[in-house]
């Protein structure tokens, strides 16, 4: 009896510790198969005393069911788990990682500064965090301007402000380099704006800047027109016209025809102020230049037909895996 009971609590533990089907396997054989244990206990039954039988013969068939109901578990469960690879070859290539896609913002901006590139203009950065004068007073805004209203601009406690426009580059720009120059500064603004499927209170805009002794309005019409071709298909209308901006002079907004919704407003541009340019140091009188500037998110809305501005930022990727 006693023997019993110790070869059922050392199967139970030599069963648990099985990984594969052929220990198990091998375990069947020893245990239930008909030369195993288990069938050699009952083949004692009838040899033994008839008062000894009844007590027994229940105790074997017992643990026979125990490890019966236990070795099926433990097939179940050898049986559910993958095999492990007998041969593991390192010369193969590695199974390719998932890969992301640029956000559709940054594609914009690539893209754009991509054909500007071939056009001799090179992109730089500016700060996010700036003072009043690169934002304002360098670019002519006066000071009673409606821009610079905290209603329009967000200022922090120290007196600077996040900058509500890349036109700040502008000037950042001139103070460290003389002409000729062609520089692009693709970035964030931020503006507080009430958030809507058209506006957001952080936007991208890219702002352009060309001077040098001779760029007239000319080469600003040229450029932008064989840019926006790039961008849209070179069947595209677009439309010149005139408007004000206190940093250039003249200054016109570029309209684009969209089929049946008419022109769409898509980059404002101008002759660049000879205030700003006294403001960086330069010499008015021996310099000129157009700048320009665009917003992203409306660019890419209009390329890609998306029709709300908070798709961009809210990380969906149901959104995102689109491009
Ligand atoms: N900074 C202007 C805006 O945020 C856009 C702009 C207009 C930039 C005309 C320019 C420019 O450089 O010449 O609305």
């Amino acid at each position: 009896m006693s023997d019993i009971l110790r070869v059922e609590a050392n199967a139970i533990r030599e069963l648990n510790l099985i990984t594969d089907s052929e220990t198990l396997e091998a375990f069947r054989l020893r245990y239930f198969s008909k030369k195993g244990l288990i069938a050699e206990w009952m083949a004692k039954i009838p040899t033994l005393a008839p008062e000894e039988r009844r007590q027994y013969g229940a105790s074997v068939n017992q643990v026979k069911i125990k490890l019966e109901s236990l070795f099926e578990e433990q097939k179940k469960s050898i049986e559910s788990k993958p095999a492990s690879p007998k041969f593991f070859d390192e010369t193969l290539p590695c199974p390719e990682p998932p890969v992301g896609s640029l956000h559709p913002i940054r594609e914009t901006i690539r893209e754009i500064a991509d054909i500007f590139s071939r056009l001799g203009f090179s992109t730089v950065d500016g700060p996010e965090i700036e003072t009043e004068f690169y934002n304002f007073s360098a670019l002519n805004i006066p000071l009673d301007h409606a821009s610079r209203d905290s209603f329009d601009t967000f200022y922090t406690k120290q007196g600077q402000l996040l900058r509500s426009q890349t036109s700040t580059v502008q000037v950042r720009v001139m103070q460290k380099q003389k002409p000729p120059l062609r520089i692009l500064a693709p970035g964030r603004v931020y503006r507080p704006d009430t958030v809507d499927a058209s506006h957001s209170f952080m936007f991208h805009q890219i702002e352009g800047l060309m001077v040098d002794d001779r760029t007239t309005f000319s080469d600003l019409k040229g450029i932008l027109h064989l840019v926006l071709r790039e961008l849209f298909g070179k069947d595209i209308k677009i439309r010149f016209r005139p408007h004000f901006f206190p940093f250039t002079e003249p200054s016109v907004e570029v309209d684009l025809r969209w089929g049946n919704r008419g022109w769409l407003e898509i980059l404002g541009a101008g002759m660049v102020n000879p205030k700003v340019f006294e403001a960086a140091g330069y010499d008015p009188a021996a310099c000129q230049g157009f700048a320009f500037g665009m917003g992203v998110e409306r660019i890419a809305m209009l390329r890609h037909g998306i029709q709300d501005i908070r798709y961009f930022y809210e990380n969906d990727l149901r959104f995102l895996k689109q491009f």
